[in-house]
């Protein structure tokens, strides 16, 4: 499929970058966008990809939010589909089986901030600012914000930041808990990389079973998560990463994973 509003690009060495790109709108998430998403998150192949970064086009903004000129027109039904539309996109990102970063630059508002939470970790430039300006619009976040911020800094925090509708700055995100790192806006998909290639040489079936135990841990009581993780533990002695993981300690040399 061609994307009007994504860019995509897909390194050999298993690391994909997924990029909005609306510059009219700073990025801005219309259902077409949305659409787009889904669509590549959907039929991205995590045996070749095995990092996926995503970001937004140019320095001014990550994504500014949900498209206002398009919601503006719209009522209840549709304000509900469009929710969704959005909520499940973001949802299949959050739950894919290879790590998500994203490289915050900019302006990361609304839906923005939506989508920088879906994914597993943020890094933000200098420059970046956060918020969920929606209650100032006479909306509530739609793409699943109250449920990821609340989660991710904690309610007091989110409900000050969702009832206010102010930015933050980079350095407070990085205080909150919110990004777990900031650098300067030349340095950022530097810096994004490095940790993806980290990522890259552990455990491809490890780090995707200790990324669902850590998801789906979160809704479970604690004998349910710590079992989740009793399973996966297990699972993982199925594979042959394990036993090269292992085998590579003890000849004393670095492993060598195929994802088996
Ligand atoms: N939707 C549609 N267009 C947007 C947009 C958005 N969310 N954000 C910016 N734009 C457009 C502007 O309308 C402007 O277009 P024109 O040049 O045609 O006028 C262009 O992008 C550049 O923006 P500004 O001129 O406003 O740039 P600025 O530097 O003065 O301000 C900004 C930047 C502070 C980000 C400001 O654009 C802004 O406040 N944007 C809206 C942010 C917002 O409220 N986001 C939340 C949306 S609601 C939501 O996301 C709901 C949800 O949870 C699903």
């Amino acid at each position: 499929m061609e994307y009007k509003f994504l860019k995509t690009e897909f390194k050999d060495n298993g690391i994909t970058i997924m990029t909005v790109s609306a510059p009219k709108s700073l990025n801005a998430l219309n259902s077409t966008v949305l659409k787009e998403i889904d669509h590549f998150v959907s039929n991205l192949d995590t045996k070749k990809t095995r990092v996926l970064i995503i970001t937004g086009d140019g320095e001014k903004a990550f994504v500014a939010g949900a498209d206002i000129s398009e919601m503006v027109h719209l009522y209840e039904k549709e304000g509900y589909e469009f929710s969704k539309l959005g909520a499940i996109a973001f949802r299949k990102i959050e739950t894919l089986p290879i790590p998500v970063i994203a490289a915050v630059n900019g302006f990361c508002l609304g839906g923005g901030c939506e989508l920088a939470m879906a994914c597993d970790f943020r890094y933000a430039s200098s420059n970046a600012k956060f918020g969920q300006p929606e209650v100032g619009l006479g909306i509530t976040p739609g793409f699943s914000g109250t449920y990821r911020l609340a989660k991710l800094v904690g309610q007091g925090m989110a409900k000050e930041m969702i009832f206010t509708s102010k930015a933050i700055k980079a350095d407070e995100a990085l205080r909150i808990g919110l990004v777990n790192a900031v650098c300067e806006p030349e340095e950022l998909m530097n810096k994004v990389m490095m940790t993806a290639k980290r990522i890259l040489a552990n455990a491809p079936l490890a780090i995707a079973h200790a990324k669902r135990c850590i998801n789906e841990s979160y809704d479970l009581c604690a004998d349910d998560a710590i079992e989740l993780e009793n399973v996966a533990f297990g699972k993982c002695f199925a594979t042959d990463d394990q036993k090269e993981g292992m085998a590579a300690f003890l000849e004393k040399r670095e492993a060598v994973f195929g994802g088996k």
